[in-house]
């Protein structure tokens, strides 16, 4: 059921606005689109998942990219086959089987920062987690400790909110543990480690000498921010395109089997808020 313009209508739901990664996210989709299908970008709170989906499907969209946690996952799919939706969700995975999957291999992304830390000579970590812990970050977290964890290595797990605020709110809590001993912060995005940084840096505590920072993600952001970020560059960009092509093709072939796919991380990147203890 394409609309009359033949250009498919493609929404696309993303947690935040705000967070630079689903601007670029966004952006690669634009790109990608290169005219040939419409997109609208909205915003989903938890609370008004429902609504935003009933809304979207009003707008006359002809496929979704859902990119966070898909609430009431059958109920809402349902309604998205009913209304001969095509869905494709990106970067949680679900096991409903009744949509594309797209995710990125956070497991390892999570190794990565597990193994530059015990690497860096740090034995003591603060690991700064959302208040909701999503799918796609659990898998972070399981990686992270799957190395970390190896061997007797101390962590402290603070939760907050993900965003910049959320970590800048942590920031006391994150200096307490400084001065008993803890000597890096593994944040679980990059928006969380630019706030936390802030904070740190307005109560006086200094990075990366007192506290190394590692976020995740790569954003714009991270390398202008000062001190520059060490990060973990997502494949943000064949993120937003693979999405595109595959709610397309589940347009062009609506019975096919359901793919499930894993985008590899890219790399680990050494900037400035990081720093190898002698
Ligand atoms: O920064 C936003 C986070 O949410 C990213 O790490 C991305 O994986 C998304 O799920």
């Amino acid at each position: 059921k394409l609309r009359g313009t033949a250009k498919p209508l493609i929404g696309v739901l993303v947690p935040s606005l705000r967070n630079p990664f689903f601007a670029d996210l966004m952006q690669s989709m634009e790109e990608h689109a290169n005219n040939q299908v419409e997109l609208i970008f909205q915003a989903a709170k938890d609370a008004d998942f429902k609504a935003n989906i009933e809304n979207l499907v009003e707008r006359g969209v002809n496929g979704l990219v859902i990119a966070r946690t898909v609430e009431r996952a059958e109920e809402t799919f349902t309604f998205l086959k009913q209304h001969g939706v095509a869905v494709t969700v990106l970067d949680q995975a679900n096991d409903t089987g009744m949509a594309d999957v797209l995710t990125t291999d956070d497991y390892h992304g999570g190794q990565l920062v597990g193994e530059f830390l015990v690497n860096q000579g740090h034995q003591s970590v603060a690991l700064i987690i959302p208040d909701i812990v999503t799918n796609n970050m659990q898998r972070r977290i399981d990686g992270f400790k799957n190395q970390w964890l190896a061997e007797t290595r101390q962590l402290f797990e603070i939760k907050t909110v993900l965003s910049k605020h959320g970590g800048l709110a942590v920031s006391a809590k994150v200096a307490q543990l400084v001065s008993s001993g803890v000597t890096a912060a593994f944040t679980l995005n990059d928006e969380l480690g630019i706030g936390l940084s802030r904070g740190l840096r307005n109560i006086g505590v200094k990075i990366p000498t007192d506290l190394s920072i590692i976020g995740y993600d790569n954003t714009d952001y991270s390398e202008f921010v000062n001190p520059a970020l060490t990060t973990v560059t997502q494949p943000v960009w064949q993120l937003g395109q693979r999405a595109l092509d595959m709610v397309t093709d589940r347009l062009k072939h609506p019975s096919m089997p359901y793919q499930a796919e894993e985008l590899a991380v890219i790399r680990l990147v050494e900037r400035e808020s990081t720093q190898a203890l002698t």
